[in-house]
């Protein structure tokens, strides 16, 4: 059977959890008897600090990089440019059969654009997904690496629907949603290993986990009324853990100075995922910016409060686990109290998500798929 050989193109922390169960699947294809793939990984280096790479990479036991661009921090033009230029010349050089991109980061944009420019085949893991906000820029990374990806893989009807209606709809494949695999897995271990709990002293006290970590959050207006949300919300717990990203922490120093909350919340760095998903899975409560921990939590059946004005993961809104209070404290306080009297009971939740982002199958579907992509009988890369 002919080799396939995947590049897996990632940069920043999400998209390595999303990538975990699309190598394993790889992995495992090959293993039973299917399509021998050859995966190879290019890191962009949009994230670069261990505590958002090397930890991710060590922890779900992802293939070491075949390349890394290092393209580091930059405005979206030069961090995109940068990166389209250094992908460009791997393209050339490894010349892959299929490229695969994740997620909605500058590095799933640069690479769907590298690859579609030479004519490779690229799919998109977790397309569809619309938060109808323009002015969010994982959006508009949304929706151009749809319209040039040769597959699209949606995590969930609304995704599908969302491509349908922009005319994507006969290269769209309903898979599940890979983060749900990686949830399903991941927890597991997370359960086992309590380290975490006891490193905050978490165990029989009812806690809650906050993030922050968007442009829209970190702005001189956003931030301040967001860390007195939070301030005011801890007091509905006995604790708050607060781990911070770079870009939280850099906009607190230039806007703040120094943060010195309410004792009961504790700063910390950023977590690795089987620590994160320990804290979620056991608190009482999530309030967040991300889309990721938004759907974490969901899956885990924790609840959740949205610190944005919308969602691209409406299907935790609709079975009563989230709920979106932008930035203002008394919305935030309201949301807090309305879910901890009426959000349904964990295992409930859980299952509603299961539901809706697929049982730990996406992976798999995602393999399958993609030598159907490969071009029968030619050769971009110029071979006679
Ligand atoms: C990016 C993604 C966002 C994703 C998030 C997860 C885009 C447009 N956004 O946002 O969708 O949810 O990753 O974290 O691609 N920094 C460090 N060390 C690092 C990484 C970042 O110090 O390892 C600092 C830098 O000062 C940088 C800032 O954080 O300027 C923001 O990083 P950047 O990669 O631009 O975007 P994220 O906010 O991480």
């Amino acid at each position: 059977m002919t080799v396939v050989r995947v590049l897996q193109v990632v940069g920043a922390r999400p998209q390595f959890v999303k990538l975990a169960p699309v190598s394993r699947a790889l992995a495992a294809a090959a293993a039973e008897g299917g399509t021998p793939f050859e995966e190879r990984v290019l890191h962009t280096g949009q994230h670069y600090d261990d505590d958002m790479s090397a930890r991710f990479f060590d922890e779900l036991e992802l293939p070491h990089p075949a390349v890394n661009l290092g393209v580091g921090s930059g405005s979206h033009g030069e961090q995109t440019a940068r990166m389209l230029a250094g992908i460009e010349k791997v393209l050339l050089d490894l010349q892959p059969d299929i490229v695969v991109v994740y997620g909605d980061t500058n590095s799933t944009l640069a690479g769907a654009l590298a690859a579609v420019k030479l004519g490779a085949p690229v799919a998109h893991v977790e397309a569809g997904l619309r938060s109808g906000n323009r002015r969010m820029p994982e959006e508009i990374n949304r929706i151009a690496t749809d319209h040039v990806c040769d597959l699209l893989f949606a995590p969930t009807e609304a995704a599908v629907a969302n491509l349908q209606r922009e005319g994507l709809a006969t290269r769209t494949q309903w898979v599940g949603d890979v983060m749900a695999d990686a949830v399903l897995h991941g927890v597991v271990a997370a359960r086992e290993h309590g380290a975490t709990l006891d490193r905050f002293g978490l165990r029989g006290r009812r806690f809650a986990v906050a993030t922050l970590h968007r442009a829209a959050s970190t702005t001189a207006y956003a931030l301040p009324r967001l860390l007195e949300a939070l301030e005011q919300a801890a007091r509905r717990f006995d604790a708050m853990i607060v781990p911070l990203h770079p870009r939280t922490r850099a906009a607190i120093a230039r806007y703040r100075g120094e943060w010195r909350p309410d004792p009961r919340i504790v700063i910390c760095e950023p977590l690795g995922h089987r620590d994160l998903l320990q804290l979620l899975d056991a608190a009482a409560m999530v309030l967040t910016d991300s889309g990721g921990l938004q759907k974490e939590a969901f899956l885990l059946g924790t609840p959740c409060v949205t610190l944005r004005d919308e969602t691209e993961w409406v299907e935790s809104v609709d079975a009563g686990g989230n709920r979106i209070a932008g930035i203002g404290t008394a919305a935030v306080l309201s949301a807090v109290d309305e879910l901890t009297s009426c959000a349904p009971p964990k295992q409930v939740l859980a299952e509603r998500a299961a539901a809706c982002y697929g049982c730990g199958k996406a992976a798999a579907r995602i393999v399958a798929a993609l030598p159907g992509a490969m071009l029968p009988g030619t050769d971009r890369w110029g071979a006679p």
